[in-house]
């Protein structure tokens, strides 16, 4: 649940003193429902705005500084950062996410004209691959479109966000985050081809099924974990392939020419990444046909492939997320599980018939206890709008 304009402003307030704050926006949180680590290979996405996401109040400040607060980390959390030339800064923490978009916008000629304050609250939990620092990106982005540049479109706050992440932050992820939390529509998936950035919005009619997320609590690192890695292997593999495919990315071979130049692949972990990029990405286009046809049970089949191509091929999925998985795919109301998001911990999505929902909670929590020790967390997914202001 988003926190009211006038909820939000009282606490910014007494941050930052009496008055209001001119900017106020939402930037949402997504769960990913198919095509993983394909946005770096030009491949196709198909995620949906989550009703979880960050909270910005903004105003100008006349100390010269860049001033921000977050309502979430325990008594509030301060930090700053310089109006311009903003570097990375390990004693910022969190406070990089918001210094790397001003730094990005910067670069695109979008300059600070003076010191402003932030405020951020979220409801997204961190760390648990729903994008919570995409979130922040772009809703940091649109404040100050909101206060200073109102010629910043929704795709350029995107970019910047990818940008903050890539350069800033030094994680090269993909741009499927920031334009998923830019550009989504409620009750609808984004079919995103991040070749050249088309895309469509797929009405998400779920007919009697609810998408069902659980947090395994196993906290996911995108920086220390094996991102940046795989990414590598993606290009070596290309590399390897391109004289024989003709292709520019990856994701540009179809399966077809795919199995005709594999063995070309001699290293057996570049074959293995390789066919998880081509064989998620015709996946994720057979799964947004199936969703608008309706096609329910086949969509819940493709997630299934998915988990298992990003377990057996990509290894990034861990046990937590595999224990998960394996108890959804075992209960006969569940057409679909998969891990979401970077891997290595986080999410799982779950298609689930909604009458089974709370069974399907119960018996999954009880087996991944069981398994694990540990506690897995449930949200239901109400597919959200975009960023957007708040009022
Ligand atoms: C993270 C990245 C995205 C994407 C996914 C995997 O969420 O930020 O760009 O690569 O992992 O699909």
């Amino acid at each position: 649940m988003t926190e009211t304009y006038q909820a939000l402003n009282d606490q910014f307030s007494a941050v930052f003193g009496p008055g209001p704050a001119p900017a106020a926006c939402f930037a949402p949180g997504r769960v990913n429902l198919i095509g993983e680590h394909t946005d770096y290979n030009g491949g196709h996405v198909l995620p949906c705005a989550l009703d979880m996401g960050i909270s910005v109040l903004a105003r100008p400040n006349s100390v010269g500084a860049v001033r921000m607060y977050s309502a979430n980390l325990s008594r509030g959390s301060r930090k700053t950062a310089p109006v311009t030339g903003a570097v990375h800064d390990p004693q910022r923490g969190w406070g990089n996410y918001p210094a790397g978009v001003i730094r990005s916008l910067e670069n695109r000629g979008f300059v600070l004209p003076c010191g402003v304050d932030l405020f951020i609250s979220g409801s997204v939990p961190n760390g648990a691959g729903l994008s919570s620092s995409a979130a922040l990106e772009v809703s940091v982005a649109c404040a100050l479109h909101m206060l200073f540049f109102p010629q910043l479109t929704p795709e350029e706050m995107a970019f910047a966000g990818q940008e903050a992440e890539n350069r800033f932050i030094g994680v090269q992820t993909g741009i499927m985050d920031q334009f998923a939390s830019a550009m989504c529509r409620a009750d609808h998936a984004l079919f995103l081809k991040t070749a050249d950035m088309s895309f469509t919005h797929v009405p998400l009619c779920l007919e009697g099924c609810a998408l069902v997320l659980i947090n395994t609590n196993k906290r996911h690192s995108l920086a220390s974990s094996a991102y940046n890695q795989r990414r590598l292997e993606c290009s070596r593999a290309l590399e390897i392939l391109r004289p024989y495919t003709d292709a520019s990315a990856l994701c540009d071979i179809s399966p077809d020419q795919f199995a005709a130049s594999a063995h070309h692949l001699q290293e057996e972990t570049l074959l293995r990444r390789a066919r998880h990029a081509v064989t998620e990405n015709a996946r994720t286009i057979e799964a947004a046909n199936d969703l608008a046809k309706g096609d329910l049970a086949a969509f819940g089949r493709l997630m299934n492939a998915s988990h298992i191509s990003l377990r057996d091929d990509y290894a990034v999925t861990c046990p937590e997320l595999d224990v998960l998985a394996e108890a959804a795919w075992a209960q006969p109301y569940v057409l679909g599980a998969r891990m979401t998001g970077g891997g290595f911990g986080g999410c799982t999505v779950n298609l689930v018939r909604s009458d089974s929902v709370p069974r399907f909670i119960r018996e999954t929590g009880r087996i991944y206890t069981e398994k694990t020790g540990l506690q897995a967390a449930f949200y239901t997914a109400a597919p959200g709008p975009g960023v957007h202001s708040i009022s």
